[in-house]
């Protein structure tokens, strides 16, 4: 492969935004350069000039909660690791990190292998794994250090969803020891299922079926209090801990006290909990709302939950955004909680927007561009053991790239911009300022004015190294 030379953009990092041309040789970067200043000896082998003029030039996305092909809810995620990938390529995302999922009597190898199944050879952009607990028990707990050893190096457990994924207090204690011992980090799904389960069965019983009480049976003080609890087994166990699709305000108020007494507690947001709301999306009318369907759920906007979010999100209590990208479809999927919201798949889709809707934020005034790197695409690459070969525009660094427009304008909708295997889009009618042009994975591009140019199969399994985040 030949040296690619981009030229005249703002190189925009985590501490700045400089004019920089960025030279590219096979899959790495090479050298930043003073604008014109490239040399004789080096432009001799420059095979391809982008000129990024007026444009930012920034590292790719690292998308680090996707769940493509998931069997949830009685169903599968819509979107293959082809279809999700590829989406996720359009939209500035060049590394996602997904979750192999372990059910109750399953080994965890064997998960892990059967992830390993459906994503070789598939996938658009380069990916790594987290590994669901579904079942914490002696032989489990053994199969952790196998796992991070072969790069698997974060485990999610669930204070939700008894009978499928949850588990106990104990369970959560003891995987945290082992994390603790190895260095993992955990991943938490931090909402109090049993009380929940308690709420959902009240509701049905009063005929409360739409799905608007799915977010009303999910109260933020249910996830704040559970937040509270991980915070604290994290605390007694020394394990690292990363709490999952945070949409309550009070959570991150949690999370910020303990990062404030200098604690290894990390807590990341989505897009839907910073643009959605449970009046206007969970509310809408008829059984619209199930697209909205999520867990965490959306959040009341009267409550004040959003403004919070952009708050902490700008003081740095939140670390990274992503996107817990696990689509259905209406027909066929989201249609079958009809009649009783609790049977609707939770999942939203959106691995394609992340990008432009979180530079809507620096558009609104509400985090810099240096910010909107960071949680997009540094944050998650360092949180998650893949820096500094990820996340960022350094020479050695794999020549992840993205040629973002500032001054663009992006249309989201069906039949608009949507790559992913949804038959409806959360974001319908979003119109938001700028637009990812062009994308590099590894050197190559594989989007470029409007057009994919990338294969099935480019993207390549990442070995992880243990978290480079810890306080
Ligand atoms: O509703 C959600 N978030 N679905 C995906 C599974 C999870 O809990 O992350
Ligand atoms: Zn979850
Ligand atoms: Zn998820």
């Amino acid at each position: 492969m030949s040296r690619t030379l981009i030229r005249g953009g703002t190189v925009v990092s985590t501490t700045g935004a400089q004019l920089l041309d960025v030279l590219v040789d096979g899959e790495r970067i090479a050298a930043l350069l003073d604008p014109g200043a490239l040399g004789a000896d080096l432009a001799a082998g420059v095979g391809t000039v982008i000129d990024a003029t007026g444009r930012y030039v920034v590292p790719g996305g690292v998308d680090g909660h996707t769940h493509m092909q998931m069997p949830f809810g009685g169903t599968e995620a819509s979107d293959t690791f082809e279809t999700g990938t590829r989406a996720a390529a359009w939209g500035g995302t060049t590394t996602i990190v997904d979750f192999a999922v372990q059910s109750a009597g399953e080994r965890l190898q064997d998960t892990m292998a059967e992830w390993h199944r459906k994503a070789d050879g598939r996938c658009a952009i380069d990916y790594g794994f987290h590994q669901i607990m579904g079942s914490v028990d002696a032989e489990s707990l053994k199969g952790m250090s196998e796992l991070v050893a072969e790069g698997v190096t974060s485990f999610k457990l669930f204070m939700a969803y008894p009978g499928v994924f949850y588990s106990t207090d104990g369970q959560i204690l003891r995987a945290m020891q082992s994390a603790a011992e190895l260095g993992a980090l955990v991943m938490m799904h931090a909402e109090n299922g049993i009380a929940i389960d308690v709420l959902v069965e009240q509701a049905l019983a009063r005929g409360d079926t739409a799905p608007y009480f799915h977010g009303v049976t999910r109260p933020w003080q249910l996830e704040e209090e559970a937040t509270h609890r991980a915070i604290m087994l994290a605390e007694v166990t020394g394990a690292p801990l990363y709490v999952v699709h945070v949409s309550a305000a009070q959570a991150l108020a949690q999370i910020a006290e303990a990062r404030g007494r200098g604690r290894n507690v990390f807590g990341e947001t989505c897009p839907q909990y910073l643009y959605l709301s449970l009046e206007e999306h969970l509310g809408a009318p008829g059984f619209d709302g199930a697209k909205w369907v999520c867990s965490t759920p959306l959040r009341a906007r009267a409550e004040g939950h959003q403004d919070a979010l952009w708050r902490y999100l700008r003081t740095g209590d939140v670390t990274a955004v992503s996107t817990d990208h696990c689509p259905f479809c209406m027909k066929d999927q989201k249609d079958r909680g009809r009649g009783d919201f609790s049977k609707i798949p939770n999942g939203i889709g959106g691995v394609e927007h992340r990008m432009d809707l979180m530079f809507q934020g620096v558009v609104n005034g509400l985090i810099s561009p240096q910010r909107w790197v960071e949680v997009c695409c540094t944050a998650p690459a360092r949180m998650f053991g893949l820096y500094p070969r990820k996340g960022v525009i350094s020479p050695g660094a794999d020549a992840d790239i993205v040629i973002y427009d500032p001054k663009g304008h992006t249309s989201i909708g069906i039949g608009r911009t949507h790559h992913m295997n949804m038959d409806y889009s959360a974001y319908e009618g979003f119109e938001v300022d700028g637009h990812v042009d062009t994308v590099l994975a590894r050197g190559r591009v594989i989007v470029d004015d409007g057009r994919y140019l990338g294969r099935a199969g480019d993207g390549r399994f990442l070995k992880r190294e243990l978290s480079q985040n810890l306080l």
